[in-house]
């Protein structure tokens, strides 16, 4: 067991029962699709920074569980509909909800996750967890509409790329951690505070997903579908803005009209790594990542702090 997940492995186990009994549902079909979701479950990354940034700031206590319980909902939501999106038919080493149930079923059972995420926390009264978290999914749809949306025209930048993954994946990591703190402090500054640590954080873990997508390693979800997809990240965008034009436009071509051709985006990935947009990646994650390891030393040592830290390495140094 790691660092991070010894300290807190108590809350985590309690997480767990929680976290399948708040997805219930009578409906049968929608409980066979809960079942199968909670046997596959994935890191549990977020819940893990709630905890964290919690304990980080005070005694862990139900309105943090409820926090760890609602941002994972959340994020199983998305997944859920990010693979319809994304027309991917694996997660977490087996099929996708949408490769098994078809996506009518797939889009009900992302909404039903969402709005159960909600309810807990409108039931007990918990407005600012509400009002962070709320925030978050709107940023999460908006980044991910906007990654559509310049996919379309094939024209993101550097400074675009940032935007999408900060919406669509940052703010999510970014209120969790927010919401931790929040639950045992009720401070607004530390909440901020924290906010802008799970931010950098998210980033960095963005760009590591990004990467694995150029690797061949087995991650328990397909390689290779971002270039598939026509999703310019950046390993492709510093790629394309540091080769001649001739090369720019061969890659460019690739993409538009043979995206699905395994030979000719073997050819764009070789030429991605030859030119250093790999490396270039690993650096601005390592920046990121560095800049988030800064705002836990500026707290007194101790072995929560520690452990934090630990899991933001984690989130770069991961196998899967
Ligand atoms: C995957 O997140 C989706 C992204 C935001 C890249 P995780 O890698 O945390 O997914 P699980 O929950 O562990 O499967
Ligand atoms: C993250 O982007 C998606 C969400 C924020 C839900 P990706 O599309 O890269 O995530 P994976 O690779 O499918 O997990
Ligand atoms: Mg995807
Ligand atoms: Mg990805």
């Amino acid at each position: 067991m790691k660092s991070f997940q010894n300290i807190i492995s108590e809350e985590l186990k309690v997480f767990e029962s929680k976290f399948s009994n708040a997805v219930k549902s009578n409906v049968s079909l929608l409980d066979t699709v809960m079942k199968y979701i909670i046997k596959r479950k994935g890191k549990q990354l977020r819940p893990m920074f709630v905890f964290l940034s919690a304990k980080l700031h005070g005694t862990i206590n139900e309105s943090t569980y409820r926090a760890a319980a609602l941002v994972e909902m959340l994020h199983t939501a998305t997944l859920v509909h990010d693979d319809i999106v994304d027309e991917s038919m694996e997660r977490r080493g087996f099929f996708s909800i949408n490769a098994i149930w078809k996506n009518k079923i797939a889009v009900l059972v992302g909404d039903y996750l969402l709005s159960k995420g909600l309810l807990l926390s409108t039931q007990n009264g918990e407005f600012e967890q509400l009002r962070i978290l709320s925030e978050a999914i709107k940023q999460m749809s908006e980044g991910e509409l906007l990654q559509i949306e310049k996919t379309r025209k094939l024209n993101i930048d550097e400074d675009v790329y940032f935007e999408i993954i900060k919406n669509k994946t940052a703010s999510l990591l970014s209120s969790a951690c927010g919401v931790g703190a929040y639950s045992t402090t009720q401070n607004d500054e530390i909440c901020r505070q924290m906010k802008i640590f799970g931010e950098k954080t998210g980033i960095a873990f963005q760009i590591k997903d990004d990467l694995f997508d150029y690797g061949t390693e087995k991650i328990g979800k397909p390689t290779g579908n971002d270039i598939k997809e026509k999703k310019m990240t950046l390993p492709l965008i510093y790629t394309l803005s540091n080769v001649d034009k001739q090369t720019r436009r061969k890659i460019i071509y690739i993409i538009k009209n043979d995206s699905i051709n395994k030979e000719k985006v073997k050819w764009v990935i070789d030429t991605v790594v030859s030119t250093g947009g790999i490396k270039y990646a690993e650096q601005k994650m390592l920046e990121y990542r560095d800049e988030a390891l800064a705002i836990i030393d500026t707290y007194p040592t101790s072995d929560v702090g520690n452990a934090l830290k630990d899991l933001v390495r984690y989130t770069t140094d991961r196998k899967f």
